[in-house]
């Protein structure tokens, strides 16, 4: 029996638990014996690594969040400490690693592979969409959809006073998930770091809206803007003559039931990760773009800028 495990690495996302639960199913129908290693690179590195069946994953495939947890470690970026979590490998037989993270965390296995052969697969999950390569990152659909209910439900209470919203939301110095969600939830204005803005530009129109009869506005504003979301907020109050909240949408996004896109694309990049270690591919990320899924090499995904696509940035303009 080859032995595989599997570990969370970074911040989590829903689709995660979906993933665990075929990594575990996926690996026993191909006869490997699969384990998991608890809370990232940390658990590596203390041994944290146990064993797993179909009943360690029974009833978490509608859990938001990582049943394995999930840490940002800063020791697997030091030698000492790799050189240990190769030994805990090695004490289990175990050569085959599936890391669900992002580019960071692709990074250091790489690193980990050059100096101790451990092959791996990247499976990219991350909420903010920003890993090079690849056009879906586990978790982002799930996310669209909490911002999603947030905008539909301050929506409500918008249009009930009159008031201008900010909403801010994550993506850390990515606008994906400001922009789509601003172009799928109706907002009036979007702020996010990959496009420059000048808010005076919209002074005249949003003014004539109000004369107009526009009782509220939705701005959705990407948490790397340059300017607080507070400064929008009281830019509409004192150029709009709109009173103004800002609802800053933080860890909700990164919670919530998985939904079924992101079920179903966990189930796929476990198999291909699976398939991959398999066939021998040993330093590889599975990337989702227009022409399905591929496999590309660590360096071109941890080496390449990370760029919004132009179609969506386009899009952008004409709001
Ligand atoms: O990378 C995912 C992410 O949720 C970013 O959008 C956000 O900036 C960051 O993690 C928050 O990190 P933490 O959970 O450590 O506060």
């Amino acid at each position: 029996m080859k032995n595989i495990a599997i570990l969370c690495s970074g911040g989590d996302v829903s689709g995660m638990n979906p993933a665990l639960k075929h990594f575990v199913e996926y690996s026993l129908q191909n006869g490997l014996t699969p384990y998991f290693v608890y809370d990232g690179f940390e658990g590596l590195i203390d041994n944290k690594i146990d064993k797993v069946s179909h009943k360690h994953v029974s009833g978490i495939i509608n859990r938001g969040g990582t049943m394995i947890g999930s840490a940002r470690s800063k020791r697997f970026t030091l030698k000492e400490f790799r050189d240990i979590a190769k030994k805990n490998l090695d004490a289990l037989n175990i050569d085959m690693l599936i890391v669900l993270g992002g580019d960071g965390s692709f990074k250091g296995m790489d690193i980990f592979y050059k100096e101790h052969g451990v092959k791996f697969c990247g499976v990219p999950s991350t909420i903010d969409n920003d890993i090079s390569g690849t056009e879906y990152c586990l978790g982002v659909d799930t996310a669209l959809n909490v911002i999603k209910d947030s905008i539909d439900n301050i929506r409500d209470t918008a249009s009930s006073f009159s008031r201008a919203f900010v909403i801010e939301t994550m993506g850390r110095n990515c606008g994906y998930l400001a922009l789509v969600s601003a172009l799928t939830c109706g907002a009036e204005l979007c702020l996010i770091p990959e496009a420059e803005h000048n808010l005076s530009e919209h002074e005249k129109d949003f003014k004539k809206q109000m004369q107009n009869g526009r009782r509220y506005f939705i701005a959705v504003v990407s948490e790397g803007i340059k300017e607080s979301s507070q400064e929008i907020a009281s830019w509409f109050e004192e150029n709009i003559g709109v009173e103004s909240r800002v609802a800053v949408l933080g860890h909700t996004q990164r919670g919530g039931n998985p939904t079924t896109y992101d079920r179903l694309m966990a189930y796929k990049f476990v198999n291909y990760a699976i398939d991959g270690l398999l066939s021998d591919k040993t330093k590889s990320v599975i990337c989702y773009t227009k022409s399905g899924f591929e496999y590309k090499s660590i360096d071109e995904v941890a080496n390449t800028k990370y760029r919004l696509d132009s179609e969506l940035l386009n899009y952008l303009k004409r709001l």
